[in-house]
């Protein structure tokens, strides 16, 4: 690989991040999150455009400083194009357009689900990176898909969600249980002190390898509505094994049709990448899978899980190898698929 030096950024939902890399080492990575939404439970758009547009110009700045270079020396400028919020990616690519222009370098448009799997091959996210062709368990806030990954830019979609993704029905359920927004890692930390075999939740039987996650959310409702009517302090008293129980359940949502993928496909190369990736119990499966099913893990390291722009950067880089550049007329896209 190449060391040519690129800017990423992404903007595509309520982290506003910058990072820069060389060759796939990652010289800086910087986030600023939106603390404005756990006040309304859940991401307002607008609210989110407004804090990009505010945070933008300090987050690269912050970037180029900590990785002590100088804009002169940035080959290329990455960005994310989408999926995400439209007025979110908005902000960062009509700032890598405009900094792609006034530094007369290539734009390079990047997927942002295709960044959470290429995050992979950043140097120091695995000990190895994984070998072709790899199953990826995609797992975020807005999205839950089994991919098969035959190399960099071949992905092919083999099983995904028909309603809510994980990182959602953690949140959604977190909502229920009066947690603060987002959930996912609050329920990760509360579920260390529970007992996961307390409660139980409903599980769906889906077709093939595709998930639902609606159901659980609906059994936890009702069931919760159930008991707080004979014990209003129902929540609060059994909140550890709730929290264990719920996280028990989607895990094993997510963990049978990958195993059953990994079974029917014969692969043991098996990754797992997005926001939920960064689940503590979902990790001790993946290498539980290690020992009992003989698979090759790749679990990446804690700050590529959730959204950052080191995995742009990443991905921006494999493509400026390629000579793959992005016209400067071109414009964000709330939907893109892999
Ligand atoms: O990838 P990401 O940062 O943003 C999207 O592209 O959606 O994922 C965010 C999601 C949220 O739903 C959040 O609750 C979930 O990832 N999440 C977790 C954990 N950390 C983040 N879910 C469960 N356990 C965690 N430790
Ligand atoms: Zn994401």
């Amino acid at each position: 690989m190449s060391d040519s030096i690129i800017l990423g950024i992404e903007s595509s939902c309520d982290d506003t991040s910058a990072a820069i890399i060389k060759g796939n080492c990652i010289l800086s990575n910087i986030a600023a999150n939106q603390a404005i939404h756990k006040e309304y439970g859940g991401v307002v758009p607008e609210l989110a455009s407004r804090a990009h547009q505010q945070n933008i110009i300090p987050v690269v700045e912050k970037s180029l400083t900590k990785a002590n270079i100088q804009q002169n020396a940035i080959s290329a400028i990455g960005f994310t194009r989408g999926p995400g919020l439209l007025g979110s990616l908005l902000v960062g690519t009509s700032f890598a357009k405009s900094l792609a222009m006034s530094l007369n370098v290539p734009l390079i448009e990047v997927n942002h689900l295709q960044a959470h799997i290429l995050a992979h091959f950043i140097a120091d996210a695995n000990p190895m990176p994984p070998q072709f062709p790899f199953l990826c368990l995609t797992v975020s806030g807005g999205h839950t898909m089994i991919v098969l990954v035959r190399d960099y830019f071949d992905m092919e979609i083999i099983g995904k969600t028909i309603d809510d993704a994980a990182g959602e029905a953690f949140d959604k359920i977190g909502k229920i249980f009066d947690l603060d927004y987002p959930a996912g890692p609050i329920i990760d930390r509360l579920a260390k002190e529970g007992n996961p075999d307390v409660f139980t939740f409903n599980k769906p039987r889906m077709e093939n390898y595709d998930y639902s996650f609606s159901g659980i959310k609906t059994s936890v409702l009702y069931f919760i509505q159930k008991e707080v009517k004979k014990n209003p302090d129902f929540i609060k008293e059994n909140l550890n094994d709730l929290c264990a129980s719920v996280q028990r359940t989607i895990i094993e949502i997510l963990m049978t049709k990958l195993e059953k993928a990994a079974k029917e496909l014969n692969i043991k190369e098996v990754a797992i990448a997005g926001g939920v990736s960064a689940n503590s119990a979902l990790r001790k499966v993946m290498e539980d899978n290690h020992e009992k099913l003989g698979w090759n893990i790749y679990i990446p390291k804690f700050e590529y899980t959730t959204d950052n722009a080191a995995m742009i950067a990443m991905v921006a880089q494999l493509k400026f190898e390629r000579g793959e550049f992005t016209d400067l007329r071109t414009s964000a896209t709330a939907k893109y698929d892999l």
